[in-house]
């Protein structure tokens, strides 16, 4: 069964991701008046509209532009009850800080699979809904052994890319003893997390754990046989950088607050994504990160959502993009391809992110005739349709 979506305005392809790297493998691209061939799940052709081959089924694009599926290689959606007054007094004075994890974490553990399910599917559902194919999902809100481990058992009820991320916080009950929650967490709530996880995640920050304390969790996660990445310089200037590059971290997350010796680092080590969360500078009125400096040093840059309950609920790519472009000082390409194939980078996908032959069918259709438009409308619903895997989703 195969699909033609032709007489499209703009379909951005972008060039494949290098396998072999994941630094800046290929830049945004795009064609005008072209169109697309989907089989078996997979694109079959692109070109010019005029040039199409026949297909099973076509569908008429009028005008509007095509992309790849956003890639959203940062999220929380495991946890149970809300943070709204938090937010609220946030933007009455208070400061965002580590600390209000730990009322997610009681929710959480409160909450029974079905609740923590439903909320999940109704988030992913969200995420679908505005363009996003892929996702990563981080556990993080149990930090018990056997809450960590339903967490990421839901998770890859939805998603392959799972992360554990058992050091987000010390919990309440081992206060003045991070040592022996940091055992519990390289020793057997690894042992119960690993089979089911892709990823290793720490939140290296103050009020959280320190560089040997990230260093000693993302190797205990790579012996384990996961993959390291990481929260880092979020709230303030820190290690988290230097240690994600050390570690050969497919990202770094965050990147609010970098100095010069960590975008070198990132340049020169060519193999850490800086993964920028613009919804977090929004939700938690924090300055923006300057990607600019990032990209004229090279840097490959993703763009994420961090959706979760305390520094940023949104789902929406859309949104993360229109920040991007306009708080952060990227042009409407640089953040498309940041939200798509540099998030695909981030999760070392070859096969995402990018509309080149082979490439999974994820796209979507926009209500507009560019790419741009999802900058020039923001707040605006402008996704007109989903293909997952060459299937309409939404
Ligand atoms: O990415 N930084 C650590 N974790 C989340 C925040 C989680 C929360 O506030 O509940 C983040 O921002
Ligand atoms: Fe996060």
């Amino acid at each position: 069964m195969s699909l033609l979506i032709t007489n499209i305005g703009e379909l951005v392809t972008n060039a494949p991701p290098d396998a072999a790297s994941v630094a800046p493998a290929g830049p945004f691209e795009a064609l005008a008046d072209a169109a697309i061939v989907l089989e078996d799940g997979q694109v079959a052709w692109t070109g010019p509209a005029a040039a199409a081959p026949p297909a099973d089924e076509v569908v008429d694009a009028a005008g509007r532009a095509v992309l790849p599926g956003f890639v959203d290689s940062h999220a929380h959606l495991v946890f149970a009850g809300e943070r709204g007054a938090e937010f609220a007094a946030r933007m009455a004075g208070l400061p965002y800080s580590a600390g209000g994890i730990r009322s997610t974490v009681a929710a959480t553990r409160a909450a029974s699979d079905d609740a923590l399910r439903a909320n999940l599917g109704r988030l992913a559902a969200e995420m679908l809904s505005q363009g996003t194919t892929t996702f990563e999902c981080k556990s993080g809100y149990g930090l018990t052994v056997a809450d960590e481990a339903r967490s990421v058992a839901l998770a890859g009820e939805f998603t392959p890319e799972v992360t554990y991320l058992g050091a987000h916080v010390v919990p309440p009950e081992f206060d003045g003893n991070a040592a022996r929650y940091l055992d519990l967490v390289c020793g057997d709530m690894l042992a119960a997390c690993a089979p089911l996880a892709k990823w290793i995640d720490v939140f290296c920050e103050r009020g959280a754990f320190g560089a040997d304390e990230a260093r000693a969790v993302l190797a205990a996660g790579q012996a384990a046989g996961l993959q390291p990445r990481i929260h880092a310089n979020q709230l303030g200037p820190g290690p988290g950088v230097q240690v994600a590059v050390e570690a050969g971290a497919a990202a770094a997350d965050h990147c609010t607050f970098l100095s010069d010796a960590d975008v070198a680092a990132l340049a020169a080590a060519g193999t850490t994504v800086a993964t920028l969360l613009p919804g977090v500078e929004f939700s938690t009125r924090s300055p923006y990160p300057d990607a600019r400096r990032l990209l004229r040093a090279g840097v490959s840059v993703a763009i994420a959502t961090d959706c979760n309950p305390g520094s940023c609920f949104t789902s929406s790519m859309p949104l993360c993009i229109a920040l991007a472009v306009r708080e952060m000082r990227m042009t409407t390409a640089e953040a498309v391809w940041a939200a798509t194939a540099g998030g695909a980078c981030a999760l070392r996908r070859t096969d995402i992110g990018h509309l080149g032959v082979g490439a999974r069918a994820d796209l979507v259709m926009l209500d507009a005739p560019s790419h741009a438009y999802l900058a020039y409308r923001p707040g605006v619903p402008l996704i007109a349709g989903v293909w997952r895997s060459g299937q309409r989703a939404a």
